[in-house]
């Protein structure tokens, strides 16, 4: 396939996710088998800001797929944030002759592509986040990986919780989306789920309750899973500690659960995604986000995909309790 493309730029933003490797090196090898030329930027939009950037060949990105984190490292970027900072990444794209740029992040990181694409730098996104929090893609990068770091983590915290006949409070990442909760909570057999979403209707006198209806059914040890964003995990073990007389313990998984090997449906999306974002480059396509929906890849507009608001699956949170008696 003849194509106009000969340079683009690719990018990490945000917070990692497993698999961010994978989309790299699909991203490189793929355009270099179109004869692209590949700029790896580091350190997210920062390193566009201040040229840290270095050519990709297909050696560079050998032996990753299989490795968490990022090798372009990455960046929550406040300079991003800023008119100057813009014009500033707008102004470096054009000197280094990029005709696109690939962003791999989540929601943050395509806000800043949307306002990159205002400034004439044509971005393309490929939606990696532990979060699952865009509402655009049924699927982001990294989210397989982090429900199965925390529900393997889960089934452990279980294993000590039932010998001892306690109950375990198991924090999860997720700041403002509860999914990641949801999904280890149902994988973990779980008993109850705090999530952002339904924070102010969820309290730990609710919990406690749970727990006191469950023990006097005959279980011997409990399990709640609660999302970073509702916080007040310690808070929340010492009080049924306090109430029902339950030992019970805090345990907060933290950002263990954005590193680690990334799983098989990672590789295939980030892999994948990769590909379909430079073939969108390819296709003459302008600020679109890859996106994977109802089992298949396609693209669509930054400025929409980020309109779109998540709302998360009801039935997953009540399936949760109603399997856990
Ligand atoms: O990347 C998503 C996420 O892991 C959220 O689940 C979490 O709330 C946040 O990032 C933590 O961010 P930081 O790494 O900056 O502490």
């Amino acid at each position: 396939m003849e194509t106009k493309i000969k340079k683009i730029g690719v990018l990490t933003s945000g917070g990692d996710a497993p698999g961010m490797n994978a989309a790299i090196r699909a991203v490189t090898r793929t355009a270099l088998n179109y004869d692209i030329q590949v700029l790896g930027i580091r350190k997210g939009y920062n390193g566009l800001i201040n040229g840290d950037i270095k050519e990709l060949n297909g050696k560079d990105v050998s032996n990753i797929i299989n490795n968490g984190g990022t090798i372009l490292h990455t960046a929550r970027s406040e300079e991003m944030r800023t008119e100057e900072g813009l014009k500033k990444a707008a102004q470096i794209y054009k000197v280094l002759g990029l005709d696109a740029l690939v962003v791999i992040g989540g929601d943050g990181s395509f806000r800043g592509a949307d306002e990159l694409s205002r400034h004439g730098v044509n971005c393309i996104g490929i939606p990696a986040t532990i979060d699952l929090d865009l509402d655009c893609s049924e699927y982001t990068i990294g989210f397989d990986t982090a429900v199965n770091t925390g529900s393997d983590a889960i089934g452990k915290l279980r294993d000590t919780s039932s010998s001892h006949e306690r109950c375990s409070v198991v924090e999860v990442m997720g700041r403002n989306a509860g999914y990641i909760a949801l999904w280890c909570a149902m994988a973990g057999g779980a008993e109850e789920v705090l999530i952002p979403e339904e924070k102010d209707i969820v309290n730990s006198q609710h919990v406690i309750q749970q727990i006191l209806e469950n023990r006097s059914a005959g279980k011997r040890h409990n399990l709640i899973v609660v999302a970073e964003g509702v916080g007040g995990t310690q808070k929340l073990a010492n009080e049924i500690q306090e109430i029902t007389g339950i030992q019970t313990r805090a345990t907060i998984l933290g950002h263990l659960q954005r590193g680690g090997s990334p799983t098989v449906i990672d590789r295939m999306h980030a892999s994948m995604m990769g590909y379909r974002a430079v073939k969108a480059i390819m296709n003459g396509e302008k600020n679109k986000i890859v996106v994977y929906n109802k089992g298949q890849y396609h693209t669509i507009d930054i400025s929409e995909g980020l309109k779109m608001k998540k709302v998360y699956d009801e039935e997953i949170y009540d399936v949760v309790k109603i399997l856990s008696i």
